[in-house]
């Protein structure tokens, strides 16, 4: 068994606590305690042992990372270690003094999440009331601080007839990246799928709106695009490939490949606590299990995409077809792939139902 290169980043869940609710989040439904969360020595401990592996990027994300006191401490320890550090927030906890101690600790860059442009609109996605007003604030202070900002804009078929105006709020926001991310079915965004999968009408009108704007906000504004995989032809590398890019950690310290991997029955995951990270990255089984193209099925094996895509998304083969080792059926190669296209048109041609939204077992405890 070679060794694998270090991975480029680790997504830090600090915790799983947030004030939104969205129905797209891809957090587990089982989502983490507070009282189960990393300790700030074990999080700095972790971080050092990510820049020794060879990581060149930290993204604190959660839920909502700002609810940790620490969070200023940790970029500070990253970013001592010479670490690119990326903040992934919905801003609602955020005020000019928070940015600014931000900024003092080394933090280089902020990605912001909206729901849509109608205010009322965007708390009813976000189930936030006052949400949408706070996160504009918040994004006017970390411009004002100096720091670059990508917006992220995850679109479904509630919020996607605003796209053109939510590409205008970018640019007067003084984004330097948008991401309009079709919403992934992972977590709650699965159990919501039916409310939030677009008709193929949509779809086409939201490609051809970012393909123009891409020419119009040319040296403006940077649209990435996030295809939704059930109206694919072939699937995204998801995670960059399982185990070879990225890891994340969750708000206890257990080590995935990706944010669903947990929905797999089969894997067993470690822990930071138990072992470091380096061994976990380099030999775990979680990590083995479908890193690399050993483990593919046809048609991946004999496919020669399969060191671009490396047979693309082992939790939505899981969720599709019942097994995390099939081909992705995203994939038209997949013969499990009318399945999802199926799914697709059926599931956009109902009514949508009502949000299941994001919630834990008890209330949200913000620390005092
Ligand atoms: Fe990718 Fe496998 Fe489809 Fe080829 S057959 S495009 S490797 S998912
Ligand atoms: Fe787990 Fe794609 S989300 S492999």
């Amino acid at each position: 068994m070679s060794e694998p290169d270090p991975p480029l980043a680790v997504l830090l869940e600090l915790t799983h606590r947030c004030p939104l609710r969205c129905p797209y989040c891809s957090n587990p439904l089982e989502l983490e305690r507070r009282g189960d969360e990393l300790d700030t020595a074990t999080w700095r401990r972790v971080i050092a042992e990510a820049a020794e592996l060879g990581a060149l990027q930290v993204h604190f994300s959660g839920g909502e990372p700002t609810v940790r006191h620490d969070l200023e401490a940790l970029v500070a320890c990253a970013a001592g270690l010479g670490l690119y550090t990326n903040l992934i927030t919905a801003g609602v906890l955020l005020d000019e003094a928070r940015v600014g101690r931000l900024v003092e600790a080394g933090l280089d860059h902020v990605q912001l999440s909206i729901q849509g442009v109608d205010a009322a609109e965007a708390d009813r996605i976000g189930g936030l009331k006052g949400g949408h007003a706070r996160k504009l604030e918040a994004a006017r202070w970390v411009r004002a601080a100096g720091l670059p900002l990508t917006l992220n804009a995850p679109v479904h078929r509630q919020n996607l007839e605003c796209l053109e105006d939510i590409i205008a709020l970018a640019v007067e926001l003084g984004a330097k990246r948008l991401e309009v991310a079709h919403v992934q079915y992972y977590g709650w965004g699965l159990k919501n799928r039916a409310a939030l999968m677009p008709t193929r009408a949509q779809l086409e009108r939201a490609t051809e709106l970012v393909e123009a704007a891409r020419v119009r906000l040319k040296g403006v504004l940077v649209i990435d695009y996030v295809v939704p995989d059930y109206y694919a032809q072939r699937p995204k590398s998801c995670m960059g490939g399982w185990g070879r890019m990225f890891l994340n950690i969750t708000p206890s310290g257990k080590v995935l490949p990706c944010h669903a991997a947990e929905t797999i029955p089969e894997l067993a995951f470690e822990r930071v606590t138990e072992r470091g990270l380096a061994e976990i990255w380099r030999d775990s089984p979680a990590f083995e299990r479908f890193r690399g193209t050993s483990w593919m099925p046809e048609p991946c094996t004999s496919c020669d995409r399969r060191e671009i895509d490396w047979g693309g998304c082992r939790c939505q083969a899981l969720a599709i077809t019942g097994d995390a080792a099939n081909t992705d059926p995203a994939c038209g190669l997949s013969p499990r792939h009318a399945e999802i296209l199926a799914l697709a048109d059926a599931e956009s041609a109902r009514a949508a139902p009502a949000f299941d939204y994001r919630r834990m077992a008890k209330p949200l405890a913000v620390e005092a």
